[in-house]
């Protein structure tokens, strides 16, 4: 073919398992110390220790780990960084607090430990969930003298565009807008673009808005380094909601750290029940070359983390 020559350079095999682990170790533990330091610590008791219950100790932190990933492919700041993938996690965090309240998904088991309205009641659930969305903006809009190091702080300019995209992130257009869309598709039957706009919105879109606040850690990005950056988070953003559609299948809620086999339970249209888990597998792979495809398209130097991530959202088994 005549457009080889175009063609990017090959990109170096993918890191195994062991390559990912030790690159997230250190990710993990700062993004776990910084959330216990941050989390719940001068709020009264009880919301405290919601917030602290629905936060601590759990969870595989895959939107920090984007985030920081996204980051350093683009040369980010690592203040900013750290404070915008601690702001990711505690809106997911918060959206899983929500989801499981007997208003919405009425589940009782959670990150393998009872839910936070099981534990703390319905009341506090709620609020503990507002109050992390509201944690997770004022960490990205810290004060001048919030920062450790003076050098390596958050420019008023970065901090405005974060907000910006964790709000699109997590909004009408996002997570919550996702959410309305599944409680309104309880027992209907969706078809495929109509169930890939619920789940795009529903949990891709905080997976992309995690790359897009990584990419955003830096002074400037490349307009086509951007969009290819968007187009990477889209694609694994759709996958992760595929392969959670086919674990609540095929996993145990041991494994899961959640109840099993709820969404056939709850009626709720899912990857699985419309193309059954061979095409729900054959559309988790598509979105994985795709993401591959749009790393490649990067001019990127090094997208090892966020290929290897990638391959993990497709391959995880929990
Ligand atoms: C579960 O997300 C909810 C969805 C958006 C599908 P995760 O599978 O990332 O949950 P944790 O954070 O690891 O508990
Ligand atoms: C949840 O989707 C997406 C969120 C925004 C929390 P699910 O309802 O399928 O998530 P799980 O399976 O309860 O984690
Ligand atoms: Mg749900
Ligand atoms: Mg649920
Ligand atoms: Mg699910």
């Amino acid at each position: 073919m005549s457009s080889h020559s175009a063609m990017p350079p090959v990109p170096p095999l993918t890191w195994d398992a062991a390559h990912l682990a030790a690159w997230s170790e250190p990710h993990l533990a700062n993004v776990e110390a910084a959330l216990s330091r941050w989390v719940g610590v001068d709020a009264p008791v009880l919301l405290g220790d919601a917030m602290r219950y629905a936060v601590l100790d759990g969870g595989k932190r895959l939107r920090p780990l984007l985030v920081m990933a996204a980051s350093e492919a683009v040369q980010g700041r690592p203040a900013a960084a750290l404070r915008a993938a601690c702001a990711t996690e505690l809106i997911h965090a918060y959206s899983l607090v929500h989801d499981d309240l007997p208003c919405m998904d009425n589940d009782v088991l959670r990150r393998g430990k009872p839910t936070v309205h099981v534990k703390f009641g319905e009341a506090d659930a709620l609020l503990a969930g507002d109050a992390l969305q509201a944690l997770a903006f004022e960490l990205l809009t810290p004060a001048a003298n919030d920062f450790e190091d003076s050098v390596d702080t958050v420019p008023p300019a970065m901090q405005a565009l974060l907000c910006r995209l964790l709000a699109r992130a997590a909004g009408s257009q996002g997570m919550a807008g996702g959410q309305a869309i599944d409680l309104a598709s309880v027992g209907r039957a969706l078809d495929e673009p109509q169930l890939r706009e619920m789940h795009r919105m529903k949990t891709g879109a905080l997976l992309q808005g995690s790359v897009e606040m990584g990419a955003a850690c830096a002074a400037k990005v490349a307009a086509p380094t951007w969009a290819a950056m968007r187009d990477y988070g889209a694609a694994i953003g759709l996958a992760f909601q595929v392969i959670d559609d086919i674990l609540d299948v095929t996993a145990d809620s041991l494994t899961l750290g959640k109840t099993a086999g709820k969404d056939a339970a709850s009626d709720k249209p899912t990857y699985v029940s419309l193309l059954g888990l061979d095409g729900a597998r054959a559309q988790s792979r598509q979105l994985l070359t795709a993401a591959l495809a749009a790393l490649e398209r990067s001019a990127l130097p090094d997208t090892n983390a966020l290929r290897a991530l990638a391959h993990m959202v497709v391959d995880r088994d929990r």
